[in-house]
C-alpha cells in the first residue's frame, strides 16, 4: 500500500521544539551555509524550520538520526536522499513560506508539495496572467468580475497556484515547466482535475490533494502512484 504523509508546522512551533542554538548542527554544512546566506530574518527562520522538519520527519521512516541524512540535488534542482537504507523507499519534498513549513514523505518518487500563506502580498491579476493556463485565467477573470473579497479571490488563486507548483515539483522540474502549459479545475469540495499536458502521461495515476492546514494557509500535494 503506497503512502504519502504530510507534515505541516508553523515556524515558531519548530523553533520552540528544536531551538536553533541546540539543533543547528543537525543541518549539513551546505544547509548551514545556505542559512547563513539568507539575510531576510523570517525567510532565514523558515529555511531553518523546513530543513529541521524534513530531517526529523525522515527519521520516523528509517533508523537514521536526523543529522545523518545526506542529500544531493538533481540537475533540475530537486533534492533527493543519497544515503537511505537499501530496503527503504523514501522520498520527500518540502515547501516553506515565511511563517510556516511543510514536508511530504512518500514511497512514491514523484511527490511534490507547495504551501502558501493567503495573506501574502502579491498582484494576483498580474501573476495569474503570467502563470495560469487559458482556462484557469478565464475562470479567474470570471470570478474577479463578480467582485469577491480579496480573501476569497486569494484563496482561489493560491489553490490553483499551489496545485501547479506541487505538480511541477513532483515532476522534479519546478519552473522549468511552463506553468501556462497545463491547468487545474476545481469542482466541488474535493474534485480536482488537471487538463492534460504534453508531460502528463498516466493521468489516472496522479493524485492531487488540496487542504487548509490552518486558516491562512493553502497546501497542495501531487503524487504519481507507480
Ligand atoms: C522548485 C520551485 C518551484 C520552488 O518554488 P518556491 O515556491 O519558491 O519554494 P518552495 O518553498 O515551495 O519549495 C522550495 C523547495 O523545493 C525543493 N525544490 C527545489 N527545486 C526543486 C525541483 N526542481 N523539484 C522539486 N523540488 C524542488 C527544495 O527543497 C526547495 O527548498 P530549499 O531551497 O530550501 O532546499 C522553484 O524554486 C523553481 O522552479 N526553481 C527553479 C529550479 C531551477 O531552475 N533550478 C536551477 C537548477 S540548474
Amino acid at each position: 500500500m503506497p503512502f504519502a504523509d504530510v507534515y505541516f508546522s508553523l515556524v515558531p512551533e519548530i523553533l520552540e521544539k528544536f531551538p536553533e542554538h541546540k539543533n543547528i548542527r543537525e543541518l549539513s554544512d551546505d544547509e548551514q551555509s545556505r542559512l547563513e546566506g539568507i539575510t531576510n530574518g523570517p525567510a532565514r527562520l523558515s529555511y531553518y524550520a523546513a530543513h529541521i522538519l524534513k530531517r526529523h520527519a525522515l527519521s520516523k521512516y528509517a533508523a537514521v538520526p536526523p543529522e545523518e541524512w545526506k542529500f544531493a540535488t538533481t540537475r533540475h534542482g530537486r533534492p533527493e536522499i543519497t544515503n537511505k537504507p537499501h530496503n527503504k523507499k523514501i522520498h520527500f519534498n518540502i515547501s516553506h513560506c515565511n511563517t510556516a513549513v511543510a514536508c511530504i514523505i512518500s514511497d512514491m518518487p514523484q511527490c511534490g508539495i507547495d504551501l502558501e500563506d493567503v495573506r501574502r502580498k502579491a498582484d494576483l491579476d498580474a501573476v495569474a496572467e503570467e502563470v495560469f493556463s487559458t482556462a484557469e485565467l478565464a475562470h479567474f477573470r470570471k470570478m474577479r468580475s463578480k467582485k469577491p473579497s480579496r480573501d476569497t479571490l486569494a484563496r482561489h488563486f493560491f489553490s490553483i497556484w499551489c496545485l501547479k507548483e506541487a505538480y511541477m515539483k513532483a515532476l522534479g522540474m519546478g519552473f522549468k515547466i511552463n506553468p501556462k502549459s497545463f491547468g487545474f479545475k476545481l469542482s466541488g469540495k474535493s474534485g480536482i482535475s488537471i487538463e492534460p499536458t504534453g508531460k502528463l502521461k498516466d493521468k489516472d495515476l496522479w493524485q492531487f490533494y488540496l487542504s487548509q492546514p490552518q486558516n491562512n494557509f493553502i497546501l497542495a500535494t501531487a503524487i504519481v502512484l507507480s
